[in-house]
């Protein structure tokens, strides 16, 4: 798609179940955004479904079921969305990868255990097989002096990706398909949580080189090679290009931050959660243990695990207004939270200004991490705000924000 452009797509649904399409990261109108129940009543099997709205924002993101979804994406139901600047900088080359993992039995089949409570109550559900766009590792190519736009895409349910591109020279453009100052990462390492995106350039060396990886360190104890970068026998160019690589803004209201009404969410639960909470000095959570034998509530938003589909308000933005969620992570494991139909800017961790109060829609917080977070609830209706770890979001670590 190019910005600016209406998106019109009848999605048929041929499974025999309920399902929808939510556009993860695009400002639509509310009817638009794909959540069962809460937005449209789910397309059910043999339906059809007509979605329909402008692509405001360039960049780069992706579409899923936001019904049952910890099976349906599990099971490899979703697509990157990538929607072109008018003016795109210009690159040798314009890649995406989809980053995926599956849990496969022995055969290779995909394993039907699809939320048990060992995973919703821990790390979620991991698989042992990743892939880039639905392939296992293999080679890269590339060409030396050559630059590539590369799109990250972490489609996965439970898995954090940590990438390092070894000698590649790389700079991040976009998170979350907005445009960031660009930069290079601590430690050069690409880290994205569940949902989250990244749009990197990437500056192949000039001078002559054969081999290089791109390796995963998300999981301390079990580094891999995803890739093997491998060179071309000649050279594109000599040096890197000197063209611009900054990207253009998208038209996103700047939240007045001093004048803003403040929130407080608190996320408890899951396993080893009670421990967090006593050192956080807060009263334990109730009903975790309840959860696991329901396969119900063991996550908790500010209390309130949810359980079926969540349709009451927890918290109501005012219309118009710059709003700062102050969120506070009081359990054992890291989450990925994102808010449907808009954009913020995530301002602080632990009260340490973000060196680039970067644009996002899916925030990583970390085990006894606050951050604080600022938007204007510009786009009105009831949205979903969960973790995006989508064993978590179906043990109710969900909620609905209502901007009115
Ligand atoms: Cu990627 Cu509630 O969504
Ligand atoms: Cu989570």
């Amino acid at each position: 798609m190019r910005q600016g452009e209406r998106l019109r797509i009848d999605v048929t649904n041929g499974l025999d179940e309920e399902t929808t399409v939510h556009w993860h990261g695009l400002r639509l109108p509310n009817a638009m955004d794909g959540v069962a129940y809460l937005t449209q009543v789910p397309i059910a099997p043999g339906e059809t479904f007509t979605y329909e709205f402008d692509a405001i924002d360039a960049g780069t993101f992706w579409y899923h079921p936001h019904q049952r979804s910890f099976e349906q994406v599990g099971r490899g139901l979703y697509g990157p969305l990538v929607i072109e600047e008018p003016n795109p900088p210009q690159v040798d080359r314009d890649v995406t990868w989809v980053l995926d993992d599956w849990r496969l039995n022995r055969n290779g089949t995909i394993s039907d255990d699809f939320a048990g409570p060992m995973d919703m109550s821990h790390a979620g559900r991991l698989g042992n097989t990743v892939t880039i766009n639905g392939q296992v590792s293999g080679d890269f190519g590339v060409r030396q002096g050559e630059r590539i736009r590369l799109r990250l895409i972490n489609v996965a349910n439970a898995r954090f990706f940590a990438l390092d591109f070894g000698g590649l020279g790389l700079r991040v453009i976009a998170l979350d398909g907005q445009p960031v100052e660009p930069h290079t990462p601590p430690d050069g390492v690409v880290v994205l949580g569940p949902a989250m995106r990244a749009d990197v350039m990437l500056d192949c060396p000039a001078a002559p080189r054969t081999r290089a990886q791109v390796v995963d360190r998300a999981y301390r104890d079990n580094e891999y090679r995803l890739l093997d970068v491998v060179y071309g026998d000649t050279a594109l160019r000599d040096g890197p290009p000197d063209w611009d690589i900054a990207l253009p803004d998208n038209p996103l209201a700047e939240p007045n931050v001093a004048a803003a009404q403040r929130h407080e969410i608190l996320f408890t639960g899951g396993m080893m959660g009670a421990m967090v909470q006593r050192d956080l000095g807060l009263e334990p959570s109730r009903g975790m243990m309840g959860g696991m034998m329901t396969g119900g509530g063991m996550w908790f938003v500010n209390g309130v695990a949810a359980e079926g589909p969540m349709l009451d308000p927890f918290l109501t933005l005012e219309r118009g207004k710059s709003h700062v969620l102050e969120m506070t992570n009081a359990t054992a494991f890291s989450h990925p939270i994102h808010l449907h139909g808009h954009s913020f800017r995530v301002l602080s961790r632990d009260g340490k200004p973000t060196a680039y109060r970067e644009w996002q829609d899916t925030v990583l917080i970390a085990p006894r991490e606050r951050v604080e977070i600022a938007l204007v609830a510009d786009n009105p209706g009831d949205w979903m705000f969960h973790c995006h770890i989508l064993e978590h979001q179906a043990a109710g670590m969900i909620g609905v924000i209502r901007v009115a």
